[in-house]
């Protein structure tokens, strides 16, 4: 046997439970959305969140809760994020780029789930800001539009810009070759901002309490019989949702215990 020396194979570290990054939009200076690849071991329902994070200074994972943007079915997974300026992941996150590793780790959970609501006619998907992440993966989930004769998806953002990707989102179903059909004229989409004229305005909670999205859908008032709901916001936006679904006379499901809507908080804290 020879001594020469093997040459050094100098390899990227791998992170733990890495996915590679697939693809980085940036959508506004605040939001910005990407895709990893998937473990093929990864089963989740659509609306559920992971942990997802990158290795910190310390040289410990640091991590966060993200929903899966993406449906079930997707080959990878997509996220919609936030960057906040000094937060701790965000601020490095939001650099990220194609071939980059992110940790995942491929526990998937959450309460915004089909089997936590009892049958009914109507879906109301209700979200501001980032809280749109789950509804993204629950629009392009097919038993979205098998169980429900109408779906109508609420989302409110200060200003226009800000719901540019739920726009895409939207508007790219009618071409789905999977789900296109499926979702035909089921689906009602109502964006609204607060803070920058648009055409239509108002928070969800006054657009609800007013009767002002019924009218302007032609749709009768919620009731516990045909409606059902799933809330994703701030935990401000999360409160005042509640009170006013249960006004409605709908009552608050889980995973355990099935009812009439679900919530769930878009992050934790008052706000950047
Ligand atoms: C169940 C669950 C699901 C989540 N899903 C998502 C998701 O899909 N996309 C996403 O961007 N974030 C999501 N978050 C928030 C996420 O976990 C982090 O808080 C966020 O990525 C910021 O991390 P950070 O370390 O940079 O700052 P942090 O220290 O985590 O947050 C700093 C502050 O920024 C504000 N903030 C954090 N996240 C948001 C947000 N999304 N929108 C507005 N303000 C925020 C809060 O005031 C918070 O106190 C989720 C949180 C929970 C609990
Ligand atoms: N630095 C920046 O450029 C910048 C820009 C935007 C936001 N921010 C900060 O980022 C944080 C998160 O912003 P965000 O836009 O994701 O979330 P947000 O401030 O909670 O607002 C998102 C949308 O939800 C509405 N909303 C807030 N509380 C509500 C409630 N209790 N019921 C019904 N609707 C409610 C807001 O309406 P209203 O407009 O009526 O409140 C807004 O249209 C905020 O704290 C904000 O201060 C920073």
């Amino acid at each position: 046997m020879s001594a020469t020396a093997e040459p050094t194979i100098t390899a990227k570290p791998h992170l733990p439970d890495a996915q590679t990054v697939t693809s980085v939009k940036h959508w506004t200076d605040r939001l910005f959305s990407f895709r990893v690849s998937r473990p093929k071991t990864l089963r989740f329902r659509s609306g559920e969140f992971v942990m997802i994070g990158l290795m910190g200074d310390t040289g410990k994972p640091l991590l966060r809760a993200y929903s899966i943007a993406s449906p079930a079915w997707d080959e990878e997974l997509e996220f919609y994020s936030i960057k906040v300026p000094d937060g701790p992941l965000t601020s490095k996150l939001q650099h990220i780029k194609v071939g980059d590793e992110i940790i995942l780790r491929p526990k998937p959970v959450g309460t915004l789930v089909h089997d936590a609501l009892l049958p009914g006619k109507r879906l109301w998907l209700l979200s501001t800001g980032t809280g749109f992440a789950p509804f993204a993966s629950l629009l392009r989930e097919p038993e979205t539009y098998e169980k429900y004769d109408q779906v109508i998806m609420m989302h409110t953002c200060r200003e226009v810009a800000e719901l540019a990707y739920g726009q895409a989102l939207v508007e790219s179903l009618s071409d789905d070759p999977l789900i296109g059909e499926l979702v035909g004229d089921k689906l009602r989409y109502y964006p609204t901002t607060t803070r920058e004229p648009f055409h239509h305005m108002g928070r969800v909670t006054d657009n609800l309490q007013s009767g002002k999205v019924f009218a302007d859908l032609g749709l009768p008032k919620m009731n516990p019989e045909e409606d059902r709901a799933m809330v994703c916001g701030s935990l401000a936006f999360n409160v005042d949702v509640k009170a006013i679904l249960e006004g409605f006379g709908l009552h608050e499901g889980a995973n355990s215990d099935p009812k009439q809507f679900v919530v769930e908080k878009a992050f934790v804290g008052d706000g950047i």
